[in-house]
């Protein structure tokens, strides 16, 4: 065994006392190096690195490392875990156009997931043109921090929420240039205290395939993605060519949501938008069409349960748990 997995295979015996578990458990030991004095380096992520816990963890692996390996030191640098649960899965809500219904889809996949009895926070994402806190009804919120910089997310329904909006006061717009983007997508993926039940992210992209989705892959390596399109040729097309797109990042295109894929009345199918274009765009990225959903009431953005729509979205909750 090489010197750096024997170092690992007994320090990760070493309790954390913060959380009394191995470090192991938590898959805490992030680097270990030798320098060029013989001296063991390493990065160690707990949960709590102030007080007495770390100083435990320092003892015992210098015990390790210099009296059982015979090292000449132990350098240890402590990192805070991310407050993110970490078997917490993360959903991508990407489109090729805008005004197809991602925000619409994210809200109410929340609430069906809700109902499905598991706990949801959505990262409004959609950094220019944040709308998440008009469908939650919430646009008078501001975000609270505490004294290190994190954030409390919004919560209404039992879904926790944050967006750009609440960073910015009302009516101006936020102007982000590329490592403002990065640092506000660090906020909300590492500097938010969301709760540790969180059971899945939903992440509501812009549309299009732009600077957001390149930096997430430094938030969310394994976040997976659906695409929402209309039915209409142009929307599907988009939508394919966004697709590719994702892939090309990197993304796992898991299936594709159809929205506003027809109105229904009195058990008539009016396909106002035309038919297939969703999926067509799932044929062509050869995953599944998810759902088809109807056109609703404009006033009624959060279905119900039973309604037609809320029926589809609590069918699609389930397929999604079962892919994520
Ligand atoms: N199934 C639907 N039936 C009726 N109206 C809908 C439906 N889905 C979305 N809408 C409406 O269409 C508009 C656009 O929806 P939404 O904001 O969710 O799209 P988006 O893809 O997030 O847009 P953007 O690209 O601007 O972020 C909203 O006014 C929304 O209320
Ligand atoms: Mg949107």
């Amino acid at each position: 065994m090489d010197k750096i997995a024997k170092i690992k295979e007994l320090v990760n015996e070493v309790i954390d006392p913060s959380c009394n578990q191995k470090l192991a458990e938590n898959d805490s030991i992030k680097h270990i190096g030798i320098d060029e004095n013989n001296a063991v380096i390493m990065i160690i992520e707990v949960a709590d690195k102030e007080g007495n816990h770390a100083k435990q963890i320092t003892r015992d692996i210098a015990k390790i490392v210099k009296i059982d390996l015979g090292y000449s030191g132990v350098k240890i640098e402590f990192t805070k875990r991310k407050l993110r649960n970490k078997e917490a899965k993360t959903l991508l809500i990407a489109s090729g156009k805008g005004g197809v219904g991602k925000s619409t889809v994210t809200a109410n996949l929340a609430y069906a997931l809700t109902r499905l009895g598991k706990k949801v926070g959505i990262i409004d994402a959609d950094i220019y043109g944040a709308n998440m806190p008009k469908i939650f009804n919430a646009t008078d919120h501001k975000l609270m921090g505490d004294e290190s910089g994190k954030i409390y997310p919004f919560e209404k329904d039992g879904i926790q929420m944050v967006s750009t909006e609440y960073l910015v006061d009302e009516k101006r717009a936020l102007m982000l240039r590329g490592p403002m983007l990065g640092k506000v997508l660090k906020l909300f993926f590492e500097d938010t205290l969301w709760s540790e039940e969180i059971d899945y992210f939903l992440v509501d992209l812009p549309p299009g395939t732009g600077d957001v989705m390149m930096d997430l892959k430094n938030f969310s390596e394994d976040a997976k993605m659906v695409i929402v399109t209309t039915p209409q040729e142009s929307a599907a097309h988009i939508a394919i060519k966004a697709g590719y797109a994702a892939r090309d990042l990197s993304q796992d295109v898991i299936g594709v949501i159809e929205n506003m894929s027809y109105y229904e009345v009195n058990n008539e199918f009016h396909y106002i938008f035309g038919k297939d274009g969703g999926k067509k765009v799932a044929d062509e990225l050869l995953v599944e069409l998810l759902a088809s959903l109807p056109i609703t009431n404009y006033d009624k953005i959060i279905c119900n349960e039973t309604d037609m729509a809320g029926i589809i979205y609590l069918n699609l909750a389930k397929k999604i748990t079962k892919l994520l």
